[in-house]
């Protein structure tokens, strides 16, 4: 593979592709406009939702309803036109509720659907519906249900457990151990940009604008819930206000809006309200984490072991796997890990950014923290001695690993030798504290495709069926155009988000960068090929007959390699030769790297906290990380992403807990004044950096994703921090104050 120093000039534009159309207020996300139409040409539906957890409905009196001001139908399970009974995916096991049946599996399924002129319109005459239910008993109170854990429906034994090492002899040798039960709660996506779809139809086509990481996928599922041919269904979706994983599959909002447009005959317009966001758009599942590490008195790890119980809905098995970094994370004699499941009558779990890592490292790294306590070894020193010099679970070498450098570096900076004793610093009324822990997660690949034209005026245009999701995927995109044509950024026009273009992968898995950057990496290479033939072929250009190798693009202009001040403007090549745009597709797929190598990304985060000794408030004062991510492709996005995901993981360690009335089944506080997540006044400084050590054999541009990994470990290095400055050990998530006053 090709390195990075016969690459062209990495470039860096000074600010985001989009940024503009946003700051002024000029982008429009699919929730917040009305596509081609006028407003007054669309019609608006309200999804109508289930009030039992569990149960059948026996009845729905829709008189009120549909002659209400404004109605134009009334969607329920007695009258909704019949789909053949498919699976959609991905997934594919998904039960989608399209209003085929009587069954209510949760409090908050969409039942039923009314469609008005106006938003308020269906709305009101949504709450005039009449629905008698015959409620069967609900499955619900999962922490008291643990003993019915079953192993998951999919991914096989590889899913359920894993083994190496005998644990036994393992914790026979060790003379300290930690055993202690870890839980995280239902965290609940929530994106400023709500679930939002556009449907309508010409003739047997169907057109959606919706919101989501998936365009392709979407496409598939929405063919295939409709029982449409794939080519009928076109998805458009330009900007994602934020997904995290709850956009990553289709829902059922999406075909029920195609339903009513094909009912009605008019573009249909669905948007989800803020309580609609939780239940029938995914969530991450609450995990209990049963964790033993067993270590011997010169810190070395004898046995990991680690058993999880996840929450799941009965619609869909989605499994967390905060195992993950339990199993790859540190060197030990033995390891285990398991994975059952307990069935609920709550709306389905999925990904939520960094699914397995976040969780996973929020509960490894307090059971590390609580195993260095005892062996009265220094935290870091603890995990020094047992770093994993190869992937320990795949027995297999990293692709690229400098995670020692990212411990002592952030320690540096931090102060991290200034530690003291937990419950000796007190300042004020506030206790001080320290904490740190390890991020990882994995790096991810999949074959994606991109297309670029360069234009007879020397500008250029670059697409890939990718999606931005406020990533600054569409700048990662112009950029990488620019650098491989040798054009200023600002020449490139750049798209996606449309699924007539060539073909990405989900944004998600934190592998949209290193999956379509080489896509069109390998594009403007075909563009560029194309410009040398016509300059060679060309008698009129200074590099004809020139050797197609000592041919570069630099500057606006073709050249000769060796001699750059031979060349001409593309433009005046392009004119001359039939003034025609040059266009090329270009793929790339994952190679070698998927097979012989295991390619992750790491980080060690450092958080500082005061605790107010009377009213056990928690501030996080400082969170000092360095990560190990490969080449940082935009600085400026890029550490924007790892603030994000810091700022996201004070709320993991502090406030997020989707709370469930264990009668009801409904979500209590399903809304942004109940359900909360951290606001400026919650964040202190955060100080990030990155190595910048290309990973070469990953990809070409030597970049692993970072969308995700900015989400792992600080949780718990908040969580060791509190310890630090408290002398108490929470182990369940959110650490609030009344967890803190009673532990
Ligand atoms: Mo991310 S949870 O893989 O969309």
């Amino acid at each position: 593979m090709q390195t990075t120093e016969q690459l062209p000039p990495a470039i860096q534009p000074d600010h985001r592709y989009e940024a503009l159309l946003k700051v002024t207020g000029k982008l429009k996300y699919v929730a917040e406009f009305t596509g081609p139409f006028a407003k007054k040409d669309l019609l608006y539906a309200f999804v109508v939702q289930a009030t039992i957890p569990s149960g059948t409905i026996l009845s729905m009196d829709t008189h009120a309803t549909e002659r209400a001001p404004g109605v134009a139908a009334v969607l329920t399970p007695f009258n909704a036109p019949k789909l053949p009974a498919v699976t959609p995916q991905p997934p594919a096991t998904r039960r989608l509720s399209l209003l085929q049946d009587k069954q209510v599996f949760y409090n908050g399924e969409p039942i039923a659907l009314v469609v008005a002129t106006t938003l308020d319109q269906a709305r009101y005459a949504a709450s005039l519906l009449k629905i008698r239910y015959a409620p069967t008993p609900a499955k619900l109170n999962f922490l008291d249900r643990l003993a019915e854990a079953r192993p998951p429906k999919r991914g096989g034994k590889a899913a359920a457990e894993q083994s190496r090492g005998e644990l036994s002899p393992s914790l026979a040798q060790a003379t300290v151990t930690v055993d202690e039960t870890y839980i995280t709660p239902i965290q609940t996506h929530n994106p400023m940009e709500p679930h939002a779809t556009i449907a309508w139809w010409n003739d047997d086509k169907l057109t959606v604008y919706d919101t989501t990481q998936y365009i392709t996928g979407d496409k598939q599922s929405i063919a295939k819930a409709l029982n449409l041919p794939l080519d009928s269904v076109h998805v458009i979706c330009p900007f994602v206000g934020g997904g995290f994983g709850s956009k990553g599959s289709m829902w059922s909002h999406v075909p029920l809006a195609a339903m009513a447009s094909k009912l009605t005959q008019k573009p249909v317009k669905l948007v989800l309200d803020r309580p609609q966001m939780f239940g029938p758009v995914g969530a991450r599942p609450s995990t209990v984490n049963h964790i033993v590490l067993s270590a011997s008195a010169d810190g070395k790890l004898q046995a990991i072991q680690h058993d999880e119980i996840d929450h799941a809905s009965v619609m869909e098995d989605f499994a967390e796997h905060a195992t993950n970094p339990s199993r790859i994370l540190y060197q030990s004699a033995a390891n285990r890990t398991s994975l059952s499941m307990v069935d609920m009558n709550l709306g389905v779990a999925t990904f939520m950014r960094a699914p397995g890592e976040s969780p996973g490292t929020a509960v490894l790294e307090i059971a590390m923290d609580e195993l260095a306590e005892k062996l009265h070894i220094d935290p870091v020193q603890l995990r020094l001695i047992n770093h994993a010099d190869r992937d320990p679970s795949e027995d297999k070498p990293w692709s690229s690993k400098h995670l020692k450098e990212c411990y002592t570096q952030a320690a540096d900076r931090f102060g991290w030798s200034k530690r003291q004793a937990p419950g000796t610093r007190l300042e004020g009324n506030d206790y001080i504290g320290v904490g740190m822990a390890t991020a990882t997660y994995p790096a991810n690949r999949s074959a994606a495709a991109a297309i670029v034209r360069v234009n007879p005026d020397g500008t250029a245009y670059v697409a890939s069926g990718t999606q931005d999701l406020g990533t600054g995927m569409v700048t990662l995109l112009a950029q990488t155009a620019a650098r491989f044509l040798g054009l200023d950024i600002h020449q490139i026009t750049a798209k996606c988000g449309d699924s007539t273009f060539p073909k990405a992968p989900v944004s998600g898995g934190s592998q949209s960068a290193a999956s379509v950057c080489p896509a069109v990496e390998d594009a403007a290479k075909q563009a560029q090929l194309k410009l040398t033939q016509l300059a060679i072929n060309d008698a009129q250009s200074p590099l004809h007959g020139i050797s197609s190798t000592d041919i570069a693009l630099r500057g606006g202009k073709i050249v000769q390699r060796s001699n750059p001040s031979v060349g001409e403007p593309l433009a005046a090549l392009l004119t001359r030769n039939g003034n025609q745009p040059i266009e090329a597709t270009g793929s790339a797929e994952p190679g070698e790297d998927k097979t012989s190598m295991s390619t992750h990304s790491f980080g060690a985060v450092f958080a500082e906290v005061a605790v107010d000794k009377d009213t056990h408030m928690v501030k996080v004062r400082r969170v000092v990380a360095t990560y190990d991510i490969g080449t940082l492709m935009n600085e400026k996005t890029g550490i924007n992403q790892m603030h994000g995901g810091i700022v996201w993981s004070v709320g993991t360690a502090l406030h997020e807990d989707t709370v469930v009335d264990n009668t009801t089944g409904r979500i209590v506080n399903s809304n942004l004044a109940e359900y909360h997540v951290p606001i400026n006044a919650d964040i202190g400084t955060v100080d990030v950096t990155v190595l910048n050590i290309p990973d070469t054999k990953f990809n070409t541009l030597g970049a692993r994703g970072i969308g995700e990994i900015g989400n792992t470990g600080t949780a718990a290095a908040i969580a060791n921090a509190i310890y630090n400055a408290t002398g108490k050990r929470v182990r369940s998530y959110p650490i609030t104050p009344d967890k803190l006053m009673s532990a």
